[in-house]
């Protein structure tokens, strides 16, 4: 008894042992086939990785929520045209940035924090490590200091001297967009759609969302005058009283993970499937019974390992979106605008 099963064990972790393996090749080609490395900064500013871990380390002891908005701007910023750090571009008389489009605004935070970076980063190596890559890096050391995976960001994307208000609007998913719809390389190669999209809405993990993201499925969510039946009835109560129907101020928050709203771990998996998943978009991935998705969060909610390197490959893969190398772009002095 005892040997079998320890040969079974054996042969679980060279299986296991196999997968990471796997992994890491995915990762090691997502980072070499496009320019970019994890040492790009080894020479030229030797100490930019560790000015922003810092810079991140005092925003988050300042407000916590700080980590997940700023996973989310690098996930705004490589959905519309690349990693470019076109999401950061102010409007101006003359230029519409990123920042009024629908998904974005009065949404997307953490412009303060970056600005601080930034001018730190400049003050050790003026014009050499771009907006682009800070993003990139912070959200990594965002999910870190959370407590989810760490992984070597690929680096050396340079900056746009363009945004694209249209295309944020469109190519960023809204709520209740079902993840089929959601192919996060449509825009880059074309290749694979389900995994990285599903993984990488675990990061919803930490964060909160406004009441306006999610209040149709309390009230009237295909417009019968009705909730959403997928929904809890007890976490629909309390949702309820943070949003009610009538509200005028669909700016209240919540948390996305109410178990642990600023903790990187399979509690996002593990509501939806006990039905408390916040957004339409979380509750999609499961409510389809027998859809491939709905076995993966499952699977997720006892897998943590199996989550974060899953999590840390879709991350880079993302964070690999249409980079701007070479002479293309610039490396901004002032995220906010062009030189
Ligand atoms: C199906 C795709 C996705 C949809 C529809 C979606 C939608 C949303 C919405 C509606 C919010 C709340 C925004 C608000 O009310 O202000 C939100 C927040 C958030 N999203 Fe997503 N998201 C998606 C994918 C992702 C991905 C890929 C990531 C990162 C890897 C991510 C990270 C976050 C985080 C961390 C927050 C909280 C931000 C904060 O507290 O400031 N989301 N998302
Ligand atoms: C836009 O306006 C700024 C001043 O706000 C000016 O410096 C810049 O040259 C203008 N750009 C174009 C393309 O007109
Ligand atoms: C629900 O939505 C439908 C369609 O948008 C609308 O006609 C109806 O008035 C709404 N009901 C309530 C109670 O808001
Ligand atoms: C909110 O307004 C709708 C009509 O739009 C009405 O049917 C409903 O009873 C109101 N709810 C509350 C709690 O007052
Ligand atoms: C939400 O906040 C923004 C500014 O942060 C404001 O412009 C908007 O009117 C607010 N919306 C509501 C419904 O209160
Ligand atoms: C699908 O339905 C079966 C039988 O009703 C149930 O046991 C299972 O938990 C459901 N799975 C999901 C993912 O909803």
């Amino acid at each position: 008894m005892a040997r079998a099963s320890g040969l079974r064990l054996q042969f679980r972790s060279v299986l296991i042992a196999g997968m990471a393996l796997m992994i890491w090749i995915q990762a090691l080609h997502a980072q070499s086939s496009n320019g970019l490395s994890p040492h790009y900064y080894h020479k030229s500013c030797p100490e930019a990785l560790s000015i922003i871990k810092s810079g991140i380390e005092d925003a988050v002891k300042k407000e916590a929520r700080i980590a997940a908005s700023l996973l989310r701007l690098h996930f705004h910023d490589c959905f519309v045209k690349g990693c470019d750090a076109s999401v950061l571009l102010d409007d101006t008389a003359n230029f519409t940035g990123e920042k009024t489009a629908a998904p974005n605004k009065n949404s997307v935070r953490g412009f303060g924090v970056v600005d601080k970076i930034k001018s730190e980063l400049e003050k050790k190596c003026p014009g050499v490590v771009s907006c682009a890559d800070l993003l990139a890096v912070a959200a990594r050391d965002s999910v870190v200091i959370s407590g989810g995976p760490v992984w070597d960001v690929p680096l050396g994307r340079r900056d746009s001297r363009s945004a694209s208000k249209n295309r944020a609007t469109t190519n960023i998913p809204a709520p209740p967009q079902p993840i089929r719809h959601w192919k996060p390389n449509s825009n880059s190669k074309g290749s694979n759609s389900l995994g990285p999209g599903l993984v990488l809405s675990g990061g919803h993990s930490i964060g909160l969302s406004r009441c306006t993201s999610f209040k149709a499925r309390l009230y009237n969510q295909t417009g019968n005058g009705k909730p959403d039946p997928t929904l809890d009835t007890t976490y629909l109560k309390q949702l309820r009283i943070v949003c009610p129907q009538n509200g005028t101020d669909d700016n209240q928050t919540v948390p996305l993970d109410p178990v642990t709203p600023f903790k990187f771990d399979v509690n996002y998996y593990k509501n939806i499937v006990a039905s408390k998943g916040l957004l339409n978009s979380d509750e999609i991935l499961y409510s389809t019974n027998g859809s491939k998705t709905a076995a993966y969060v499952k699977f997720y909610t006892t897998h943590t390992q199996a989550f974060f390197q899953q999590f840390a490959v879709s991350m880079i893969k993302m964070s690999n979106l249409s980079p701007l190398t070479g002479t293309r772009g610039e490396i901004r002095k002032n995220c906010r605008k062009m030189n």
